[in-house]
């Protein structure tokens, strides 16, 4: 085996400094008929080899946070993204489209939800793969083929030899997701996004997969960020949490104080929204009552407010900042469980 870990620690000047670091990210997203205010403000750091899981309702901006500031948005929608996000101290805001090109080669690895909108459905897997060392890596044809076989067995899909020569529709859904996480990885890259990499598959192979994320993350020494709305995931996979709710981050901290103590109310709500056994996958979070804000059309104060249990005056006056409580290891944003001074810290 080839593959190298990048060590978790090292004696390099600012090794300790974090792999990641986002501070007042927005995004703006323009689409033919509104502004779509995606992402608010939000501050979260990565370090080297950590897990920080990001959950939240579908439509709360996991998706545009994580992969507009590294130029990927999907078709037609133009975003604007403000802010710094530092990746080993390079503002990836300033980088060009090369730059960014090139940083989501080697550097970020991203497993998108979809495997089928990844993966061309007229090419054979083999040559897909070959072609990403081949570009990333600089490798001849031969040794490009020779390390697809390899990550093939890496991310554990038997007989790769075979699977090479099929075609992504003669793939099953799970081997599809395999086949999508060996190609994010090929590069060796420091940090991992996987954007809800498993909802879309049954229960036993969602299991597998993340299983298999996590002994590449050891074994690679990766960094990831896992997108997830299942809190069962975030159990057993991350260090930290953060929750997002209409484009903001509301609770910033480590997994056991999130998941033990959770602080906003929204996390409790979602904490306490046990799936149905029967419920189709995705929709877990159906035990939460109404819906998420409009964000092309954002109200004052906390965008929780109208679904809040514990909503009071202040609420629906002002929006309160992600803070530290007395007595509280984390940070979150709610006037009630996390009364604020009248001077707010800054992020
Ligand atoms: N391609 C798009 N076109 C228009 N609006 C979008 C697009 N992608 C995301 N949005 C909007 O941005 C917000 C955040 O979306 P997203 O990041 O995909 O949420 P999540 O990943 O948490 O489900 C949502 O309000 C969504 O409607
Ligand atoms: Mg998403």
């Amino acid at each position: 085996m080839t593959v190298q870990r990048h060590p978790a620690t090292s004696t390099v000047p600012g090794a300790r400094d974090p792999l990641l670091s986002v501070k007042g990210l927005s995004v703006l997203l323009f689409t033919e008929t509104a502004t779509v205010r995606a992402v608010t403000d939000v501050a979260y750091t990565v370090h080297r080899g950590e897990t920080l899981a990001i959950v939240g309702e579908s439509g709360s901006g996991k998706t545009v946070m994580n992969l507009a500031p590294l130029g990927l948005m999907p078709g037609g929608v133009r975003a604007v993204v403000s802010g710094s996000v530092r990746l080993s101290g390079e503002d990836l805001t300033q980088a060009s489209e090369d730059r960014l090109m090139q940083v989501r080669g080697r550097k970020v690895g991203v497993v998108f939800q979809d495997p089928l909108s990844a993966l061309n459905p007229n090419r054979r897997v083999g040559p897909q793969i070959e072609e990403v060392f081949r570009l990333r890596l600089g490798l001849d044809a031969a040794a490009s083929h020779a390390r697809a076989i390899e990550f093939l067995r890496m991310v554990g899909i038997p007989e790769p030899e075979r699977r090479l020569r099929m075609f992504p529709h003669e793939m099953s859904g799970g081997m599809r997701q395999r086949v999508m996480i060996a190609i994010a990885i090929a590069a060796e890259p420091e940090l991992l996004i996987a954007d809800e990499p498993t909802t879309a598959l049954d229960v036993t192979i969602q299991s597998q997969l993340l299983e298999l994320l996590m002994r590449l993350q050891k074994q690679l020494g990766m960094a990831m960020v896992l997108v997830t709305h299942d809190v069962g995931v975030v159990a057993r996979v991350a260090d930290r949490v953060a929750v997002m709710y209409a484009g903001e981050i509301v609770e910033l901290g480590t997994a056991e104080e999130i998941l033990k103590r959770p602080r906003h109310p929204y996390t409790r709500a979602l904490l306490a929204a046990v799936p149905e056994p029967d419920a189709p996958v995705g929709s877990r979070f159906t035990g939460l009552s109404g819906s998420p804000p409009d964000l092309s059309n954002p109200a004052v104060g906390c965008a929780f407010a109208p679904r809040c249990p514990l909503v009071q005056g202040e609420c629906t006056r002002a929006t309160p900042m992600l803070t530290q409580a007395e007595g509280s290891g984390h940070l979150a944003a709610c006037w009630v469980s996390t009364p604020q001074v009248a001077e707010r810290p800054t992020r």
